[in-house]
């Protein structure tokens, strides 16, 4: 077993070489194709894919790597698997808007283990390690301690499914009314390490793979907060979505959220 200083390092290694990548190409063209219904995929996402890779395969050759742009072969290690999303924003940073992130999360045994997300053109490095709290740049984080949702800020992810937009568009009816304001980052590890810096209370997203959350989910538990899927059921990697919070505000959005609910049924 590798001890988690070393874990964590090789994901600040890995985060930091896939954001060279993305910060070098950032302003230049973009071979620009389509994996599904409204889904980019850039020469960037690619490159930033291999540089992160190749830092964790450097040390952990026989970890298993889950990653969103390519489907590698199991590692000979079951015990230790990656959770990497090499450009979390592909649309914005298609567009040129500085709004990406990557995201690189370790799971040992089942737990989540470490966390990072990285903003590289702002230069924040979010971290966590199960059980030693969070960190933005070397610096602990706390969620917020609002406990209305009439002073909250909500980060209301938007889906890509018809299906998922329909949650989308519920979850704006049942909480829209009652909340003190709304955004959308266009990257969900963004969102999810802004609730756990305490800048937004309340995260929403019906629609997410393992490798958006995984990292943003254990810097909101580090921080103090809490994260459930969208029906307020234990979250895991395949939940599908995730609705989180400070904590505080959980139960009155869960609430909310279940008044009306529209069903979430799997991918259409
Ligand atoms: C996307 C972003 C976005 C969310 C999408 C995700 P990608 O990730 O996190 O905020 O709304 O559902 O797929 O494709 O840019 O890595
Ligand atoms: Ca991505």
């Amino acid at each position: 077993m590798s001890d988690a200083g070393t874990l964590l390092e090789t994901a600040i290694a890995a985060a930091r070489a896939a954001g060279e990548v993305l910060t070098s190409r950032f302003a230049r063209p973009h071979e620009v194709s389509y994996k599904g219904l409204r889904d980019l995929v850039t020469e960037a996402d690619l490159l930033a894919q291999e540089a992160a890779i190749a830092a964790i395969r450097r040390e952990f050759p026989e970890h298993e790597i889950v990653t969103e742009e390519a489907r590698l072969p199991q590692g000979s290690d079951r015990t230790h698997r990656w959770y990497l999303d090499p450009l979390d924003g592909t649309t914005n940073y298609a567009r040129g808007i500085p709004c990406f992130s990557v995201s690189i999360a370790l799971e040992c045994s089942g737990a989540l283990a470490v966390g990072v997300v990285y903003d590289p053109l702002g230069g924040r490095l979010f971290h966590a390690c199960l059980g030693r709290g969070a960190f933005l740049n070397g610096v602990r984080l706390r969620v917020s301690e609002r406990d209305r949702l009439l002073d909250a800020l909500l980060d209301l992810g938007w889906a890509r499914s018809q299906r998922a937009r329909l949650l989308c568009l519920h979850a704006a009816e049942a909480l829209g009314p009652e909340i003190g304001s709304v955004r959308t980052m266009g990257s969900a590890a963004l969102g999810l390490a802004a609730v756990a810096a305490g800048w937004e209370d309340v995260y929403y997203h019906p629609e997410l793979a393992p490798w958006d959350m995984a990292a943003g989910v254990l810097l909101i538990r580090e921080a103090g907060g809490r994260v459930t899927a969208t029906d307020g059921s234990e979250w895991h990697p395949l939940a599908g979505g995730c609705l989180a919070s400070n904590g505080l505000l959980h139960q009155a959005a869960l609430l909310k959220l279940r008044d009306g609910a529209v069903r979430n049924e799997g991918p259409s």
